[in-house]
């Protein structure tokens, strides 16, 4: 086989930290290649050296691609040869269509004027291609982040791509769609394209790539080949973390006391049509120090059901009860919610989460909740103090808390969300997928938190489509299938077959 991408030596600094030191990474042609490592480790930014993101002359080192010496000043440049790049934060414009965003800045046009019918019919082979079967004319904001993930791909596809490098492309995906767009790697490289997959999702990996290379703080620590080394997942945690990591999932004993949260008769309805109901008369509770999983497919109103009971945050003719220690309560709005020791970590942590240019300690300080909910602002002294207890409890990697947010890695920015929320100090505490997109040491870190808050008699919602991270967490986990709640599983007689089941129980059955 001939090596397709070399990269040698490759060091990059940032303003107080050294993201990549003297890294090497070879990938050869055809081949399916895993980057693993860290939250931080230098994975996203390696690739953005890769692809002219950070130009030529702000890093040291060389890369060859396909035998020639590259010198990118800007992603164009590597994607005239063939490099594409899909990054972490999904890139597409929410107001524009699918066809529009899979075509922008690439335009089909003749002498000037859009070939709108070429666009839309391109598009559609494209999406075909991805096994996304919808219109083009849809706009992106209507269709789930899944579906976005593999327009995503559909644009890469619209290029001549030969490397396609893909930055978690299923950390916001379920187990089937993460499947299908796994499969469409294998698909891609019977045709030749090469492919560099960084993920989290270790097993799910291993199924697919032949080779992986471990990045831990910057450098490279091995290149493993799947045939020839005998790869364990074990083995992998090991040369990420450093260190052995037995039980992912932390011991708890469970001692649930009374109910904290019970939702009744609960109904929501879509916000842009009005007539079509997401959310059916869901009952559920959780009780002080309990646990309780929400389990569901995509698109099954898990998100949905979280963001309307955390005042009204999603949808629109919400009827139904809340009772908070037995006592029937308004929640109206966000702030609301929080007045009544409600916290929502959201699985979007852009939109919901952070303020991307404010400081770490902006965004992990109360001041930034009070700014929400109106109340009076911190002093610095101890918003200071508050943030650096939360940096080293949470394990954030920055080198301090002034720090941009957006500067740090995707796994640390949402170790950033949850810190804030759990500042806020709630009585429930609702997760929507808090570990996407995080590495396995970090997950354990942060499932330890979540117990013991549990511990501390908190309430904990929790949203994930990982079954085994419900499994491995919760005492009690409902299943949700088209907004409907089809079942409720205590955790002795949980397994991911029963969950499955129940998620993919229809209402109309
Ligand atoms: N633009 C930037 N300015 C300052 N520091 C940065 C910038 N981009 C990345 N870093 C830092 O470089 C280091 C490597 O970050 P990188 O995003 O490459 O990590 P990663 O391996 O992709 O992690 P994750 O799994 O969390 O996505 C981190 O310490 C990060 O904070
Ligand atoms: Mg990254």
């Amino acid at each position: 086989m001939a090596t397709i991408l070399s990269m040698k030596d490759i060091t990059k600094t940032f303003p107080g930290v050294k993201a990549l030191d003297n890294v090497n990474l070879e990938v050869e042609q055809g081949e399916i290649h895993a980057l693993v490592g860290e939250n931080g480790a230098g994975k996203s930014t390696l690739m953005k050296v890769l692809s002219g993101v950070h130009p030529h002359n702000s890093y040291s080192g060389d890369i060859f691609f396909q035998g020639k010496k590259c010198e990118f000043k800007n992603i164009n440049e590597s994607e005239e040869l063939g490099i594409v790049i899909i990054h972490q934060e999904l890139a597409l414009i929410p107001e524009l269509s699918i066809a529009e965003n899979v075509f922008l800045g690439n335009e089909q046009s003749n002498k000037g004027v859009i070939n709108w019918h070429e666009t839309v019919e391109k598009t559609k082979a494209l999406l075909h291609k991805v096994g996304l079967p919808i219109d083009p004319q849809v706009l992106i904001k209507h269709i789930g982040v899944g579906k976005q993930q593999l327009v995503e791909i559909a644009k890469a596809l619209s290029k001549e791509v030969k490397l396609l490098i893909l930055d978690e492309p299923t950390a916001a995906l379920n187990e089937e769609d993460s499947e299908n767009l796994l499969n469409l790697l294998i698909e891609f490289k019977k045709q030749g394209i090469t492919s560099i997959l960084i993920s989290h999702k270790l097993k799910e990996l291993m199924a697919v790539v032949d080779t992986i290379t471990i990045l831990r703080d910057g450098k490279t620590i091995e290149t493993l080949s799947m045939e020839k080394d005998g790869v364990t997942e074990q083995r992998i945690i090991k040369g990420m973390v450093g260190r052995d990591l037995r039980d992912l999932y932390p011991e708890r004993i469970s001692q649930p006391g009374d109910t904290v949260l019970e939702v009744k008769d609960w109904k929501v309805f879509d916000p842009e049509n009005p007539h079509q109901q997401i959310i059916h008369n869901a009952d559920f509770y959780v009780r002080k120090g309990e646990i309780v999983g929400i389990a569901g497919l995509m698109g099954a109103g898990r998100t949905e059901l979280a963001m309307s009971v955390f005042g009204k945050s999603y949808g629109r003719n919400i009827s139904g009860k809340i009772y908070k220690d037995g006592k029937e309560i308004q929640i109206e709005n966000v702030n609301q919610a929080i007045e009544n020791g409600l916290a929502y970590v959201s699985e979007d942590r852009k939109k919901y989460g952070l303020i991307l240019n404010d400081s770490v300690r902006k965004n992990l300080s109360l001041s930034n909740l009070f700014r929400i909910s109106q109340r009076a602002i911190l002093n610095k002294h101890e918003e200071v103090k508050q943030a650096e207890t939360l940096k080293t409890s949470m394990n954030i990697k920055t080198p301090n808390i002034e720090q941009k947010t957006i500067n740090l890695s995707g796994g640390n920015q949402q170790k950033v969300v949850l810190g804030k929320w759990i500042f806020t100090d709630p009585d429930v505490l609702i997760l929507d997928e808090p570990t996407r997109g995080i590495d396995v040491g970090a997950k354990n870190e942060i499932y330890k938190k979540i117990n013991d808050l549990a511990l501390e008699g908190k309430g904990i919602l929790m949203i994930s489509s990982e079954l085994p991270e419900l499994l491995g967490m919760c005492d009690r986990i409902y299943t949700l299938a088209e907004g409907v709640i089809t079942g409720e599983v205590n955790k002795q007689e949980a397994d991911q077959e029963k969950l499955m089941t129940y998620m993919t129980r229809s209402r109309r059955s």
